[in-house]
């Protein structure tokens, strides 16, 4: 009998619990796709947040940023940036700054996803350094970290994964107290493929992940998982106790099967 109490207290607790869900648009939609995306489903995002009492985050392309922030102002609804400089300002063609997406108003920026750094030649290095300028700029960084096909099939998980943070908790430790700062950990093989980590590898990683927040108790950490969230895999997730939220790409582009994503908890 108090074994069945206690799991309905927790199951209340759960409930109440207030997740993030990052919905990453990548460059699947052109402009005209992502305004017309977003201005259809404006309400709705808006009252699923509202209903769900989740943070929402929408991160477009950087030319649909503007229009997009200017859509969702004064409501919930946040917005976010899939990138930003490593520089503050000055001769680096095509890139945009920190201090011009406080200023357009994006709340949050994408930092380190594995694309980036594939395609984009992103180090740590760089990601360290826009955390730096993200939070000097008020902006919350979703810092994105995750090991490749080879890492994990070599057990090596935890080792890549605190090698990428290294340098972030090196730049933002003791400077940034009380600022948030978001890490989604995204395996490189979960991304686009169906495939996700078992209950106990999420458990091993974000128990490990936990224990920033004890260390390093002056910043405010939210830990999420990204890689194939669906509306079929969401409830994979219920016994990661630290988990705080969710990236999704492909599903988020879907308003129906975001909604079941965002409804599930
Ligand atoms: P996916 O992408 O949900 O399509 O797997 C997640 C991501 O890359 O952020």
């Amino acid at each position: 009998m108090a074994s069945f109490i206690i799991e309905l207290l927790e199951r209340e607790c759960m409930s109440n619990k207030k997740y993030t869900f990052v919905a990453n648009w990548k460059m699947y939609f052109t402009t005209h796709q992502a305004l017309s995306f977003a201005q259809e489903h404006q309400q709705s995002f808006v009252d699923l947040a509202k209903n769900a009492g989740h943070e929402i985050i929408l991160c477009p392309s950087s030319l649909e940023l503007v229009s997009i922030v200017e859509l969702f102002k004064n409501t919930v609804i946040h917005v976010g940036s899939q990138d930003c400089s490593d520089y503050q300002q000055g001769a680096y063609t095509g890139q945009v700054s920190a201090v011009s997406l406080n200023q357009i108003g994006a709340s949050h920026a994408i930092i380190g996803h594995s694309e980036r750094r594939l395609y984009n030649g992103e180090t740590d290095i760089s990601i360290a350094k826009k955390v730096a300028l993200l939070l000097d700029n008020h902006i919350t960084p979703i810092v994105c970290i995750g090991e490749d096909a080879v890492t994990y099939q070599a057990g090596a998980t935890i080792s890549a994964l605190e090698q990428q943070l290294a340098l972030i908790i090196e730049a933002t430790n003791k400077k940034y107290a009380h600022k948030s700062i978001y890490i989604a950990y995204e395996p490189v093989w979960a991304i686009g493929t169906g495939k996700i980590p078992s209950t106990r590898e999420l458990s091993e990683i974000f128990n490990w992940l936990n224990l920033l927040r004890s260390k390093f108790k002056d910043i405010s950490w939210r830990f999420m998982y990204g890689g194939s969230v669906s509306e079929n895999t969401i409830s994979s997730f219920t016994e990661i106790e630290p988990l705080d939220g969710f990236l999704v790409g492909g599903a988020s582009l879907n308003f129906q099967a975001f909604k079941k994503i965002v409804s599930y908890h």
